[in-house]
């Protein structure tokens, strides 16, 4: 995870992490696999589900790759960079199966669902492709790759949820973890690819969800993140037809126990509704933080985005979270250089970016995706440099804002949930507040002085990243 809220250029959240079990117990498997995730952190949680179906077919997960058996990449295709580094990865690998014939090599996720076979065909990189619907026939697959057959599944499903799949926690700080809630778009962004490599929107069982979070809570951790492309538009109909709305699902999801948080993302600012802003201010256990992707701060080009709303609309949106949570966080995603953008656009986005005062962006460069409707329909018509130049700008104006936001909160006290020794130093927690900022601050010998504990936390300094405190001992 990353320690800090550095703005930053991000191509993907986070890349290429090899996965062990949490708890780092490798049972008596005969085999091994080992995998990669790129891209979002549905795709990290995928992989857990993966985990889980590989455990039950006898592969042991491994961060070693050189004692695999399989190799999977768990891939993203949302920029054209992510996937240029996915293709490098594989031809790295491709090495290891010269040496080791009977080595087997997987394309999972977007990029498997956006290429379909043509990964096996043509590049002849892989042996196995499969979609990130069709994860329940991994172990069928394995076995014709196995025997040297053409192994691809990449069919979406209008249902699959993986709802009765236990994920294996890879990588975990046991403290806190996600749950993926829903599959699928909807909403058909006119940049984004998402709608076409993780196919229709479709909500889990509300009671799965909750039974997930509650043996989490069980077993020590203290945070949830319930997952998914779009979560407030999560809708789901038990058999005696009671519905579940978002916001009925995170009052459920915070009923479990004061003591475990309850984080979400992410949100499309259409779907953040008043009822789900009066769940989350009733509920303490519910984080004051919500990602409210901007995209652009010109309705003109948000049209051209089919992304529904208009920067008057966004402003007051964001205006509504503040006037029912005062002390919400909000952050934001940009994209800099979408097509036809002019320099006017681009100043309706600082100019949104500054009036919503987000407390951290994901920031990036527009990049086409063959078979959406922004490839199809208009020339991406901004000259690199010029993308270059507006991505640097918002860059600089989001890193102003994140050091103001951080400034203003010195001297507060927050309640801090401890994730961790922080990345400097083992003499120092690191742990999150509420509004999801980052705290570093000296370990202390008070009995709340733990990992999965929480401890107030009184802020005395600052990065543009990073909260520095004292622990305040009760
Ligand atoms: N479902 C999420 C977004 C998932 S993709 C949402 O709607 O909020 C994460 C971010 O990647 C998007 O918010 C967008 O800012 C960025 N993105 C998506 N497609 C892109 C493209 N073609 N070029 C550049 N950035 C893109
Ligand atoms: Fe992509 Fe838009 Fe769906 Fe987000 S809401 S995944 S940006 S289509
Ligand atoms: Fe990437 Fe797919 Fe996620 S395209 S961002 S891994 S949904």
């Amino acid at each position: 995870m990353l320690e800090t809220l550095q703005p930053k250029v991000q191509d993907e959240s986070r890349q290429g992490e090899a996965y062990a079990p949490a708890n780092g117990v490798f049972n008596d498997y005969n085999k091994k696999f080992y995998i990669e995730s790129y891209g979002c952190q549905m795709n990290f949680s995928d992989s857990e589900i993966v985990a889980s179906i590989l455990n039950e077919q006898g592969f042991g997960s491994t961060r070693n790759v050189e004692e695999a058996d399989l190799v999977l990449l768990n891939t993203c295709s949302i920029r054209e960079k992510a996937e240029v580094t996915v293709r490098k990865r594989l031809t790295e690998f491709r090495k290891f199966k010269h040496d080791r014939p009977g080595l087997l090599i997987g394309v999972l996720g977007c990029m498997a669902e956006r290429l379909k076979s043509k990964l096996l065909e043509e590049e002849k990189l892989v042996d196995l492709v499969v979609g990130p619907d069709a994860y329940r026939t991994l172990p069928g697959l394995i076995g014709e790759a196995g025997e040297g057959q053409k192994a691809v599944n990449v069919l979406l499903s209008r249902e699959e949820t993986y709802a009765d799949i236990s994920p294996v926690r890879l990588n975990s700080n046991g403290i806190t973890a996600f749950v993926s809630i829903m599959r699928g778009c909807n909403n058909m962004c006119s940049f984004c690819v998402v709608p076409f490599t993780r196919g229709r929107e479709r909500s889990r069982d509300a009671n799965s969800i909750v039974a997930e979070c509650t043996a989490l809570f069980n077993e020590g951790y203290r945070e949830v993140t319930l997952l998914g492309q779009n979560v407030d538009s999560y809708y789901w109909v038990n058999d005696s037809k009671q519905e579940v709305t978002f916001a009925q699902l995170l009052e459920k999801c915070a009923l479990i126990d004061p003591e475990l948080r309850i984080r979400f993302s992410t949100s499309h600012p259409k779907d953040i509704t008043d009822p789900v802003l009066y769940t989350m201010a009733k509920y303490p256990n519910i984080c004051r933080y919500i990602h409210l992707p901007l995209q652009s701060g010109s309705t003109r080009v948000l049209q051209l985005m089919n992304r529904t709303y208009t920067r008057e609309w966004y402003i007051a949106k964001v205006k509504r979270i503040r006037e029912i949570m005062p002390d919400c966080g909000i952050s934001s995603d940009i994209i800099a250089g979408f097509c036809t953008e002019t320099d006017e656009d681009h100043k309706d986005t600082l100019d949104v970016m500054e009036q919503s005062a987000y407390d951290f962006s994901y920031m990036f460069i527009y990049s086409e995706r063959p078979g959406t409707l922004a490839a199809r329909r208009y020339a991406d018509d901004i000259p690199e440099e010029i993308k270059k130049d507006r991505l640097t700008q918002i860059v600089n104006l989001q890193n102003r804002l994140s050091l103001e936001s951080n400034r203003k909160d010195i001297g507060k006290t927050f309640t801090v949930l401890i994730e961790g020794d922080s990345k400097r130093s083992d003499q120092q927690w690191m742990g999150r507040n509420s509004q999801n900022k980052v705290l570093v601050f000296p370990k202390t010998d008070h009995p709340a002085s733990q990992k999965g504990n929480y401890i107030d936390v009184r802020v005395i300094d600052c990065t543009q990243g990073t909260l520095i405190g004292e622990a305040i001992a009760g």
